[in-house]
């Protein structure tokens, strides 16, 4: 934030009328500085870094070479890190969607006090985002179910908890919900579906979250199958963005399938953690996989593979599951049937049941690679 509390705005405007009003609203005050008004879409990369505005106003109706939404579009991606409030009318409907850079958006008419609000708010709300940003987000996924997904993604939250981190579990098999069988929460306990649609707020969600007593919160998938299509991925990924402002660690356990929901996780995900096991569906599904991830264009660390169970290799020996992966598996979990099946049937996390375990000590080294990636040796959490 610049040393003064004064936000810099700069208006992206080509009706000399509008351009005039906002002046006059803002004349007689001086908590916001018009900085300029551009006609031209085109000039705006070029001239923001001069001045450096704190909040951007893009008339969506404006007109000449580069429109009012492709200048959105523009500053969204090339990374200019802004919030933008886009200015509309009422025959022309726009949602707020900080995901795709609107972060704000007015409607004509509108008084002073809207304009100072909205400007205001969309500043405050930038600067929390920027504090969250340490935040992690890991994505637990696999090829194909039954491997241990969500045993080992309920298990790494709560061994992330224990190194300290505030740590929230989303359930992201919205139609199974994986994690209300595993915890037996009651029917009634509250779900994604329970928070408000347009804006979700920190007290929203507060009121949603189950509290765990393994010392985690954990954001529950719907209660029935058929609930799940009520849930969209814009739904997810709106609800992800606060996670990340509130949680230091989000992780998530995802369905097998590769849809809309799960490529979205995908790309928000800083690390995808995915669980293989010696299995030759799961191996030949992970490497076609991997061709998908290298044609969207994800770096290959963006991907750590974890082989659970890897003391039980039926046949497939590690030789040939490294040639297939193309690499090593970063993390091992070794199997553990009795400890492992008790825990997860009472729903307890075995990491703080059976915490000496040989099962419990390797999801910890997974945990402390994964999260404490400087104070870590190489190659720590494989063995
Ligand atoms: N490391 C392990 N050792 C022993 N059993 C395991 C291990 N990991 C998972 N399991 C067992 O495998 C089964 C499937 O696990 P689950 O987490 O439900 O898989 P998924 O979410 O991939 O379908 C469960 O019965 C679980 O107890
Ligand atoms: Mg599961």
């Amino acid at each position: 934030m610049a040393s003064s509390d004064q936000i810099r705005l700069l208006l992206i405007e080509d009706v000399p009328q509008v351009a005039q009003y906002v002046r006059g609203l803002l004349m007689a005050q001086s908590q916001i500085k018009l900085l300029d008004v551009l006609t031209d879409g085109g000039r705006a990369a070029t001239q923001i870094p001069e001045l450096r505005p704190d909040v951007v106003i893009v008339d969506a109706l404006l007109q000449g070479r580069v429109k009012g939404m492709q200048v959105v579009k523009q500053l969204h991606e090339g990374g200019a890190g802004l919030p933008v409030i886009v200015l509309t009318v009422p025959q022309q409907p726009v949602d707020p969607d900080p995901e795709n850079g609107i972060h704000g958006v007015l409607s004509m008419p509108f008084s002073g006090y809207d304009l100072i609000s909205r400007v205001s708010q969309a500043r405050k709300d930038h600067d929390a985002s920027g504090a969250g940003a340490a935040s992690t987000m890991i994505a637990v996924f696999a090829p194909k179910g039954g491997v241990g997904k969500t045993t080992i993604a309920f298990n790494l939250a709560v061994a992330a908890a224990k190194l300290g981190s505030r740590t929230v579990l989303v359930d992201g098999s919205i139609q199974f919900a994986d994690l209300r069988s595993l915890l037996r929460v009651p029917a009634d306990a509250a779900s994604i579906l329970d928070l408000p649609t347009d804006r979700v707020s920190e007290s929203d969600l507060a009121e949603v979250v189950w509290r765990d007593p393994s010392g985690i919160d954990i954001l529950l998938a719907p209660p029935r199958l058929e609930m799940a299509e009520m849930v969209t991925p814009r739904d997810v990924e709106k609800v992800l963005s606060l996670l990340r402002r509130l949680y230091e660690v989000v992780i998530v356990d995802m369905s097998v399938a590769l849809d809309e929901l799960n490529l979205a996780l995908f790309d928000r995900a800083d690390t995808i953690l995915e669980i293989v096991t010696y299995d030759s569906t799961t191996i030949h599904n992970t490497i076609a996989l991997a061709d998908t991830f290298r044609t969207i264009g994800y770096p290959p660390t963006k991907v750590r593979y974890l082989l659970n169970r890897a003391d039980s290799n039926a046949g497939i020996g590690p030789d040939e599951l490294t040639r297939a992966l193309g690499r090593v598996p970063e993390y091992q979990v070794r199997s553990e049937g009795q400890i492992v099946v008790t825990a997860n049937n009472q729903g307890v996390p075995f990491v703080l049941s059976n915490p000496e375990a040989g099962v419990s000590q390797d999801l910890e080294r997974v945990a402390a690679a994964l999260l404490l990636p400087q104070r870590t040796a190489v190659g720590a959490g494989a063995r």
